[in-house]
């Protein structure tokens, strides 16, 4: 068998808390995030512990393996509202001895000032969005922090916690393969096992989207980001940090527990604004997803204990479509066990046998007894394999 990156274990049950506030909105960003002056974080303390209440009395006797502050900007939470939602989590599930609890945090001088709080309200786990080492493009993607801030807080969290991940954004406008190949190689002096590094995309309804409609901003070509693309796989796989997702690259056995547990189609429960979540409620899997303006889930929790917006079955087809479009993003692919788990069939009873032949004659896939996963050829197009399998 084959080393797997992610630990052939069950994908896990997690916890997704959603904190939806951030001191500016990034040009890029289509995130459920927003900008107030203003938050009471007592009621937002109440409301996020109402939430969890409410998922709990769905999914009884499961035991938590990850739970994770994501945004937003959750290092912008009183660390007092982190301590109570672990805590709550604790008590109303029970929790792994190894669970990973993972705060996503912005590396302003401020925030940074209170990872120590976050790690005493049981946080073992911190994800810094630097974004970039280099101060010119950290401006143009709106950041509120420098280059020497970002590495001040990698340098304070490496001292705080034991499992540290940070991500970095490229394929910029104008941005040169050996700019990128130099960035990412000082990057690495601080990695801590784990990194994300995306793309950048152009998101609708961004201020990036608005000016990249203007002319104002030109994405690298096809062939430039591919070789960006291809560059980094390769400095990160060399320096011990593979991907095992399309964007995210660990040593072996720092990949995060969380994102695994979404990507497998484990079962997640999401709690605040525009949080997702997949669980088997009342004997069916289905989707949930939370009203997304902040302001109105907040009364809605404050109304009726919870603020979901919509509890849909997931079945057949739709059920399968995302299984593919998540798990191909993994290195490990899709596993037989987790289809059988959630469809109760394999590989080749859900994809039309002809699709399967032409991607595997054209080694865009590789099929085996665990499951079917991408060829790194077949992760370049990913968008295009996945359709030729499921449409
Ligand atoms: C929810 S955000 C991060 C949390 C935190 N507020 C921050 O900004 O550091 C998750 C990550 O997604 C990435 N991201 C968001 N929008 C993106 C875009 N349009 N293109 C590429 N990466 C993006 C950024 O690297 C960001 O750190
Ligand atoms: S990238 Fe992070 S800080 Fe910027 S708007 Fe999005 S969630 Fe907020």
């Amino acid at each position: 068998m084959r080393a797997s990156l992610t630990e052939p274990h069950d994908p896990g049950f997690a916890v997704y808390i959603h904190w939806p506030f951030c001191r500016a909105k990034c040009p890029y960003c289509d995130f459920n995030s927003h900008v107030r002056k203003v938050v009471d974080h007592r009621c937002w303390r109440e409301a996020l512990l109402d939430e969890l209440n409410h998922f709990a009395q769905q999914t009884q006797g499961r035991q938590v393996t990850s739970l994770f502050f994501g945004g937003g900007t959750p290092s912008l939470m009183e660390p007092e509202t982190t301590a109570a939602v672990i805590e709550r989590t604790a008590a109303l599930w029970s929790m792994a001895p190894d669970a990973e609890i993972t705060l996503e945090a912005n590396p302003t001088s401020i925030e940074s000032e209170r990872l120590i709080d976050f790690r005493a309200a049981g946080v073992n786990r911190l994800s810094l969005g630097v974004q970039s080492l280099d101060d010119q493009a950290l401006r143009f993607l709106g950041r509120q922090h420098s280059a020497r801030e970002a590495l001040q807080a990698l340098d304070t969290a490496a001292d705080i916690f034991k499992r540290v991940s940070f991500d970095l954004i490229y394929a910029l406008p104008g941005q040169r393969v050996c700019d990128w190949v130099e960035q990412l190689h000082r990057a690495l002096t601080w990695e801590r096992g784990h990194m994300s590094v995306y793309q950048l995309m152009i998101e609708p309804g961004t201020a990036f989207n608005t000016r990249h409609l203007r002319g104002e901003l030109s994405l690298p070509c096809v062939n430039d980001s591919a070789a960006l693309y291809e560059a980094t796989q390769e400095i990160l796989s060399d320096a011990g940090l593979p991907a095992y997702e399309v964007s995210n690259h660990a040593r072996l056995g720092q990949a995060c527990r969380h994102n695994i547990t979404t990507w497998r189609h484990g079962d997640y429960v999401g709690v605040g604004p525009g949080a997702h979540g997949r669980l088997i409620s009342g004997g069916r899997l289905v989707a949930t997803s939370q009203q997304k303006v902040p302001e109105a889930w907040l009364s809605l929790v404050e109304k009726q204990g919870h603020g979901t917006r919509e509890s849909t079955p997931i079945t057949g087809e739709a059920l399968r479509d995302e299984m593919f479009l998540m798990g191909l993003r993994l290195t490990d692919g899709v596993r037989r066990s987790d289809l059988q788990r959630r469809l109760g069939r394999d590989v080749e009873e859900l994809i039309q046998p002809e699709r399967l032949d032409s991607l595997l004659d054209a080694e865009f896939i590789v099929v085996d007894e665990i499951g079917i996963r991408t060829t790194p050829a077949g992760r370049l197009r990913l968008d295009s394999v996945t359709a030729a399998l499921l449409v």
